[in-house]
């Protein structure tokens, strides 16, 4: 396995890979890499031939008062992690390197879709992740490329700018992985306390309570937001927004349902925001 932090090699060994035939899958994450991140990159053994990780945090898509200087990183561990899984090259590039001097921060922002759910409390959070996807898109040219659904919004946000700007890329979408009591498995789950740890399940459970009302017939909107957030509030969290919208232009479901739909929510739980979602229908 290579690591590589610059991207003219990066560029000079996917090109002699691209000539000999060998398909390319990319697999773009900000490191601290856990089992979500690892079902990603067994998906992309699957369908290609060489696999990419890419591992950066993303400074254009952090807020001005997010978590950017905490976030947790530590390269030498997510590197033998990939070891042992065979992928053939990690790309793990600096700030200076993705944003050098000079550069006018050129921006790819999918309009309508980057403003709702967590847009509407991270403005120029998506904006930052398609731009620093595109670049990816373009340094790696992967021939597929795999998100998790843990981030359904930032999915289908990336299915629209794929779509939109033409890009020669499959998007592959993995199901979320999550601990054993539920809770989706994140990076940021290292910022939960013990106590916030235990309550933060919560999230998941309250969409699991809206999914099985909806397998039992509820198809009114309302109803299975009260149920979900009845769940959560039990356990003290006060969601940031919790909606019913669909899956892929991710706007609001009109009531009573009447197709496949996604339950989304946000939530602070202590010292994490945290993200979930299902899928009703
Ligand atoms: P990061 O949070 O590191 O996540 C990288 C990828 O792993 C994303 O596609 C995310 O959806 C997926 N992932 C995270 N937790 C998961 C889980 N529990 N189950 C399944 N998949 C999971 O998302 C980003 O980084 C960045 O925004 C990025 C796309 C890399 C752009 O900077």
């Amino acid at each position: 396995m290579n690591v590589i932090q610059k991207i003219e090699p990066l560029r000079t060994r996917l090109k002699s890979q691209k000539l000999a035939g060998e398909t390319l899958a990319l697999v773009p994450t900000m490191g601290a890499l856990h089992e979500g991140h690892l079902a990603l990159v067994r998906r992309a053994r699957d369908v290609a031939d060489r696999v990419v990780v890419s591992i950066f945090v993303n400074p254009l898509q952090f807020g001005p008062q997010e978590d950017f200087a905490r976030y947790p990183r530590d390269l030498a561990h997510d590197v033998q992690l990939l070891a042992d899984l065979g992928v053939d090259t990690v790309f793990a590039p600096t700030v200076e390197d993705m944003y050098p001097l000079g550069n006018s921060w050129t921006r790819v922002e999918v309009t309508t879709m980057s403003t709702v759910l967590c847009g509407r409390t991270r403005p120029t959070h998506f904006a930052g992740v398609t731009t620093v996807v595109s670049k990816l898109f373009n340094l790696v040219q992967p021939d597929f490329a795999v998100f998790g659904e843990k981030d359904w919004q930032q999915l289908s946000i990336i299915r629209r700018m794929v779509a939109d700007l033409n890009f020669p890329v499959t998007i592959i979408g993995v199901p979320t992985v999550r601990e054993a009591d539920g809770l989706a498995k994140s990076s940021r789950n290292q910022y939960l306390s013990p106590e916030d740890r235990l309550r933060a399940p919560a999230l998941y459970r309250g969409l699991q309570q809206a999914q099985s009302l909806y397998q039992a017939g509820e198809r009114q909107v309302e109803a299975l937001i009260q149920a979900a957030r009845g769940i959560m509030e039990e356990a003290g969290i006060d969601p940031e927004y919790l909606e019913i919208v669909d899956p892929v232009t991710l706007e609001p479901m009109p009531t009573p349902l009447d197709r496949p739909a996604r339950m989304a929510t946000a939530a602070r739980v202590g010292g994490a925001r945290l993200i979930d979602n299902i899928g009703l229908g």
